[in-house]
């Protein structure tokens, strides 16, 4: 079978918080297909090493390679930030990575302030440095480490006090400083919305989740390459876990998949 328009796009995280992607690709490209990989066993990936990460990822890339997926959507702002150039070096189908929303955030602050959430991982990346120092010059920009944070969703520990409290003890020191923009810097905290939108409370504070960008991102690149799909055939959406399946199969209706979907647990790669 040759890749063609009508073959899978290909989108992985190190778990379950690049469905907050594969939600908004879904809204804007509804005649497409997805093969999704949740690399759970491996997360949190901000906590190992490039290399590792770079490893993880390049199974992956292998793995879609074999089911003859016609892009790849890095749905992780740590891989995107240590493997994304070498992969794109190294193989010819399109990739799209995660972008830090730092940019809109120092482009619209009133205050002069914004805070960025993200893993240890993405903060030691080169990509993050370079897109602060590009695009938030004179900004006093906020960082911060969610740590604990994916573990609590993978694990589905979404309105538990302990999440709370470690969001509280994250946030409300940026909104001390005076920040009006919140920039999700991870895909798994967009699952965590509600409870931030708690914290901040009755403040101004705009949160940005870039999957929408990232996800007009992947449309134009589609186009761009003569890849979209037909849509002549319903669109079919796989999943592959290297983890259990129960918190990966709620969010896959959270986001609003109700049918039409396959979830198969498989060993670590
Ligand atoms: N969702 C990944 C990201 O956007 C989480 C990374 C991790 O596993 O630490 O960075």
């Amino acid at each position: 079978m040759a890749v063609g328009n009508n073959n899978p796009i290909g989108i992985f995280d190190s778990g379950v918080g690049g469905l907050s992607v594969l939600k908004e690709l879904k809204r804007l490209l509804p005649f497409e297909s997805f093969i999704y990989f949740a690399d759970s066993a491996h997360a949190p990936y901000g906590e190992k090493t490039p290399e590792e990460i770079y490893r993880y990822s390049k199974t992956i890339v292998d793995f879609f390679l074999g089911r003859k997926v016609k892009l790849i959507v890095v749905a992780c702002n740590t891989a995107t930030a240590h493997a994304i150039r070498k992969l794109r070096k190294q193989y010819a189908i399109p990739f799209v990575g995660m972008e830090p929303a730092v940019k809109p955030a120092a482009l619209h602050t009133k205050t002069g302030h914004i805070g960025v959430l993200a893993t240890a991982g993405t903060f030691r990346g080169k990509h993050f440095t370079k897109t602060t120092e590009t695009f938030a010059k004179g900004i006093q920009v906020h960082t911060q480490v969610g740590e604990g944070l994916v573990e609590a969703v993978e694990q589905g520990n979404f309105n538990i006090s302990g999440t709370t409290e470690m969001l509280r003890k994250y946030i409300v020191p940026m909104l001390e400083q005076g920040i009006d923009f919140l920039v999700l810097g991870c895909t798994h905290y967009p699952f965590l919305c509600e409870q931030i939108k708690e914290i901040t409370g009755q403040r101004q504070i705009e949160i940005i989740n870039p999957a929408e960008p990232v996800a007009h991102q992947t449309k134009n690149l589609l186009f761009s390459f003569n890849l979209e799909s037909s849509g002549d055939m319903p669109p079919k959406y796989q999943f592959f876990t290297t983890g259990k399946e129960k918190v990966l199969k709620n969010l896959i209706t959270q986001i609003g998949i109700h049918d039409s979907f396959e979830i198969s647990e498989i060993s670590p790669l």
